[in-house]
């Protein structure tokens, strides 16, 4: 811990270029700032293609960042390489939209999720107690251990994928769309596990996702995100309900609401807005 008030994570002024076919660049971030609390969840949204997941992998070490600056717990990760940049998987995890893509189908429940502790030198011993601990926290059976990824749902093999994070007790996981591929009723069995882990462990969350309902339920705080820019950021009930910039106000009379009726209303006037744009 770094012991003063400054936040667990705090990215200033980062510019992400992709290159390009033929010399070609594009500018995916354009100077974004964010800053995550320890134990805080901040969510970023934006439609397709506005630059989240750009800002997850430059987290991660995996963006060609051009300029600007990524702090973690005091200190400087932009260009973290090599050993430095193993180190931090213990602290910041990430979690994806499809578990499939990222389990290993060949290895068991245990295997996957025993396997980033051998890499540090964990016994099998406690390895095994590690993995049962974690099963429990994220509400599977304990004899999942013996089963493989496809032989899950797909709430379930994200719970694996949750587990299989939590297992280095990282203070960040990077959740990118963690939940737009299951059905309503396990998107929300699924988020109400990420804030009870979130109360249990003190883990921050960078939350991405394109919908505002999900964010709402699980984001303290939560920044918009359009074209590689930070449009908007407040906490989350300001920005979802009384969103300043106009893009947030479309993305908010897009997202689906209960109630026939409003959902109607709100449709018109996203219609109308969109006319208007
Ligand atoms: N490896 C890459 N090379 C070139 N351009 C890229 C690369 N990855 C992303 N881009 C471009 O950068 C922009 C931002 O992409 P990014 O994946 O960050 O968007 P996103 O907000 O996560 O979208 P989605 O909601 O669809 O996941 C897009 O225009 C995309 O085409
Ligand atoms: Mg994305």
């Amino acid at each position: 811990m770094s012991g003063d008030t400054s936040p667990l994570l705090r990215v200033d002024d980062l510019v992400v270029d992709y290159r390009l076919a033929r010399g070609v660049r594009f500018r995916a971030l354009k100077g974004v700032s964010i800053t995550v609390g320890a134990g805080e969840c901040v969510g970023l949204v934006g439609e397709s293609g506005s630059g989240k997941s750009t800002l997850g992998r430059a987290l991660l070490g995996l963006a060609p960042v051009e300029s600007g600056k990524v702090t973690f717990d005091g200190q400087d990760i932009t260009h973290a390489k090599g050993t430095a940049r193993r180190k931090l998987a213990n602290d910041i995890q990430v979690v994806f939209q499809d578990p499939y893509g990222s389990l290993d189908p060949t290895m068991t429940v245990e295997e996957i999720l025993a396997e980033p502790l051998e890499v540090t030198g964990t016994s099998k011993k406690q390895a095994r107690a590690v993995v049962a601990e974690m099963l429990d926290r994220v509400r599977l059976p304990g004899d999942a251990v013996h089963r493989y990824p496809s032989e899950f749902s797909g709430g379930q093999r994200q719970r694996i994928a949750i587990a299989r994070a939590l297992v280095r007790r990282p203070r960040l996981i990077v959740c990118d769309e963690p939940v737009s591929a299951l059905d309503l009723t396990t998107q929300a069995t699924i988020l109400d596990l990420f804030i009870d882990l979130q109360r249990e462990t003190g883990v921050a969350y960078l939350f991405i996702s394109h919908d505002l309902g999900v964010v709402r339920r699980v984001c303290h705080r939560t920044s918009v995100m359009y074209q590689g820019e930070i449009v908007e950021s407040g906490h989350t009930r300001a920005v979802t309900e009384e969103p300043d910039h106009p893009y947030t106000r479309r993305l908010l009379l897009a997202a689906p609401v209960a109630d026939p009726a409003r959902q109607a209303e709100r449709r018109a006037a996203w219609l109308g807005l969109r006319d208007s744009a």
